[in-house]
């Protein structure tokens, strides 16, 4: 492993972004990153979602694998998410691969949701086109009627992805545009660093 630049902020990016993370605390909705995913011939699409754990690995985020996004990823398991904190104004970016979590991680992160939140993904189709607002409503009623009484069960079609981090760029903003960035790269002996220019 090539020895990290002097003062890049850690030699494991993964662990740093873990502690920006927590360090933004309070701030805005600090799980939320930009996540890009791309058609097979490189046609790019970009939205937010939540970050749902910084592993060793890499990402966790929940989402409907029949979405837009989850149908990008099937066919291109390629994707990048990018990370901003105001407060700190430091930006984590990472790339990767995505691959869809154990069916029982799925399943313990859903059972931890609210109720509400469970219809809904019941009721969503999500990118799918809708007539009107009051075809999702409908939706979400039968749901909550076919789930009466009882703990409701998640839909094959929703869960969770790992985006495995290989690259990831830790960028502090500094004095007249003269930012940091530090570019890493992971290979079988472990991370590398090199600094960028901003
Ligand atoms: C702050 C924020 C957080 C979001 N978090 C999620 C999320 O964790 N999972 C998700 O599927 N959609 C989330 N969304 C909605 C997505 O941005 C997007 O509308 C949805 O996933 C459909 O995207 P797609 O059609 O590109 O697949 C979030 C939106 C915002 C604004």
């Amino acid at each position: 492993m090539t020895p990290p630049a002097a003062d890049a902020p850690g030699a494991d990016p993964l662990a740093v972004f873990a502690q920006w993370r927590a360090d933004a605390d309070g701030v805005g909705d600090p799980d939320a990153v930009a996540l890009a995913t791309a058609t097979p011939d490189g046609r790019p699409s970009v939205r937010l979602v939540l970050m749902r754990g910084i592993t060793e690995f890499g990402i966790r985020f929940y989402t409907n694998y029949e979405s837009h996004k989850g149908r990008e990823l099937a066919a291109n398991p390629h994707a990048a998410i990018a990370w901003f904190d105001p407060a700190h104004r430091r930006q984590v970016r990472v790339e990767g691969i995505a691959s869809e979590l154990p069916a029982d991680e799925s399943d313990a992160y859903f059972a931890s949701r609210d109720r509400g939140h469970q219809l809904g993904a019941v009721a969503s189709q999500q990118s799918a086109i809708l007539t009107d607002r009051a075809e999702l409503e409908r939706a979400y009623d039968a749901a909550a009627a076919s789930f009466e009484g009882r703990d409701v069960v998640r839909p094959d079609r929703w869960g969770g992805y790992l985006l495995t981090a290989t690259d990831v760029e830790l960028w502090i903003q500094r004095e007249d545009r003269l930012h940091d960035r530090f570019a890493y790269r992971r290979s079988a002996f472990g991370w590398s660093v090199e600094r960028l220019a901003p």
